[in-house]
């Protein structure tokens, strides 16, 4: 059986396109490359350069590589850019599962593993969050993942066969333990990217979005999870995938870190200075996140290998400090 997974080219997606690899599944990437890497891609994946709007090619490469589920990575995610050009994210994030769902159901293949946020939830009313919190997201990002959701249920309620897994990430983070894969964004807006730039001097200091939050240090507080305990879970929902199985996890470490602790736990582990420098809140960002993680542990049996925020930072510095620009420097060595 071949697994397709779009946004295989993304920082979440290449991890995980390797852990099913590694698994022994035969793995197909749809990725536009708008914001992925080529060079993310293992060698032994297919690749197809197709955008999530393209149905009738979406179609034909799912009849032609025998699809059986799909994993759906593919998404535009910056919470700052959602708020000031919507539309993109509806297009892309909303419209375009739209169309990977009508290719599905052009092509018989009616499983699908998908990435949703804890955006969805909005201020929270409860810490830590559970998948039963209410949802009103304060940003469009979050709209166009929870109208996916919702287009899920719907698709569940109408169609026999079909089955999903929905998966609330909350603050992905780190990069694979061996150093091969990383995170790249351009634009980076991420806050511990932009620490570990500061402390390789790309960058002369940190900016703090909001220190008048209502949190101990007036900060931000989130909860950060390993990027390959994300793909871990994604390998555990592919195989609970049933029309019965149908529902959406969580999937934080229940614990919160404030923007600052996540400055002085870089500055450890970097051993460099981090100066920072104070600016307004960005819009759109939730002062306290942090998930109960009960229900993904009681019912997939997830448990996460990387439960220190230390660790999770080492493995995202053993990453930039060996690719200073990203996927760049090894085509430049
Ligand atoms: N922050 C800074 N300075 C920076 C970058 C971030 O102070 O240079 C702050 C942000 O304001 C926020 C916190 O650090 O309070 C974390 O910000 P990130 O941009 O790293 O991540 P987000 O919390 O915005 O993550 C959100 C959602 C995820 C979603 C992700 C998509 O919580 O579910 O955006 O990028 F997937």
């Amino acid at each position: 059986m071949t697994i397709l997974v779009t946004g295989g080219a993304g920082y979440i997606g290449s991890h995980c396109v390797r852990q099913l690899i590694e698994a022994g599944q035969k793995v197909c990437v749809i990725d536009n490359l708008y914001r992925g890497h080529r060079e993310a891609v293992p060698a032994e994946a297919s690749f197809f350069q197709i955008d999530l709007l393209e149905t009738e090619r979406l179609t034909e490469v799912m009849k032609s590589q025998r699809i059986e589920k799909v994993i759906h990575f593919a998404a535009l995610a910056y919470v700052g850019e959602s708020v000031t050009e919507p539309l993109p994210y509806y297009m892309n994030n909303t419209a375009g599962t739209v169309s990977l769902l009508r290719a599905m159901r052009n092509s018989r293949v009616s499983q699908i593993v998908f990435s949703s946020s804890c955006a969805t939830y909005g201020i929270p009313d409860q810490i830590p969050v559970t998948e039963e919190s209410p949802q009103s997201p304060i940003n469009p990002y979050g709209w166009s993942k929870l109208f996916i959701e919702q287009i899920l249920n719907d698709c569940s309620h109408s169609y026999p066969n079909f089955g999903f897994i929905g998966l609330r990430y909350f603050n992905v983070a780190g990069c694979s333990h061996d150093g091969a894969l990383g995170e790249d964004h351009d634009p980076e807006t991420h806050l511990i990217p932009n620490c570990l730039r500061t402390a390789l001097g790309q960058q002369s200091h940190m900016t703090v979005l909001g220190n008048d939050y209502p949190t101990d240090d007036g900060t931000c507080i989130r909860d950060y999870v390993h990027v390959e305990d994300i793909c871990s879970a994604h390998l555990l929902a592919l195989n609970a995938l049933n029309p019965q199985s149908s529902r959406y996890y969580n999937i934080g470490l229940g614990q919160g870190f404030s923007v600052l602790d996540v400055v002085k736990t870089s500055e450890r582990v970097t051993g460099h200075e981090i100066p920072v420098e104070f600016k307004p809140r960005r819009p759109g960002d939730p002062p306290v996140l942090s998930a109960s993680n009960k229900r993904i542990s009681e019912e997939l049996g997830w448990s996460p290998k990387y439960t220190s925020l230390e660790e999770i930072i080492q493995t995202a510095w053993d990453w930039f400090r060996t690719h200073p620009e990203g996927y760049r420097t090894e085509t430049a060595s």
